[in-house]
């Protein structure tokens, strides 16, 4: 059994990432809860680590598209004049994970434990720079008058 007070979560939301845009906030949320849940899977038995583990990856990864996607609809929607640099960035994330999960699965040196820890700085890396860029665009928008509330959280 795991006890989680001698394993914490290795991300614990915060304020400063928050966009302001409840959508998007709470897709960003989920996110680090399944980067949490990762970790998690990594500290558990090592029989059971592989499967959880890919389990638990595969959940993640259709996630990431996921938001990304939804992200995207939202910054095309808004007019967002970065959408193929934000777009790009979301790509390139895209195809390391899944280049980290291959190496996993063809049982490359990858240790779960760091790999989350990557992925959790991709993420949240992310988050804070580029994700931050678009929301200051949607929220100066919003204070000229040129984008409302109805249009940003269809
Ligand atoms: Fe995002
Ligand atoms: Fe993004």
């Amino acid at each position: 059994m795991i006890n989680m007070d001698d394993n914490p979560d290795i991300v614990i939301w915060d304020e400063k990432y928050a966009t302001g845009i409840h959508l998007i906030d709470s897709q960003h949320k989920e996110l680090v809860s399944l980067t949490n849940e990762l970790f998690h899977a990594c500290l558990g038995e090592e029989e059971t680590l592989e499967g959880v583990f890919k389990e638990t990856m595969e959940r993640m990864v259709n996630y990431v598209r996921f938001h990304f996607g939804a992200e995207q609809v939202l910054l095309q929607r808004v007019g967002y004049p970065d959408y193929h640099e934000h777009k790009r960035q979301h790509d390139t994330m895209v195809l390391k994970i899944l280049e980290a999960v291959k190496e996993y699965n063809e049982g490359k040196q990858l240790v779960p434990n760091q790999f989350v820890r990557t992925l959790r700085d991709w993420i949240l890396g992310h988050i804070a720079h580029y994700d931050k860029l678009y929301s200051s665009y949607i929220a100066a928008q919003k204070e000229k008058g040129l984008l409302s509330d109805k249009e940003i959280n269809v």
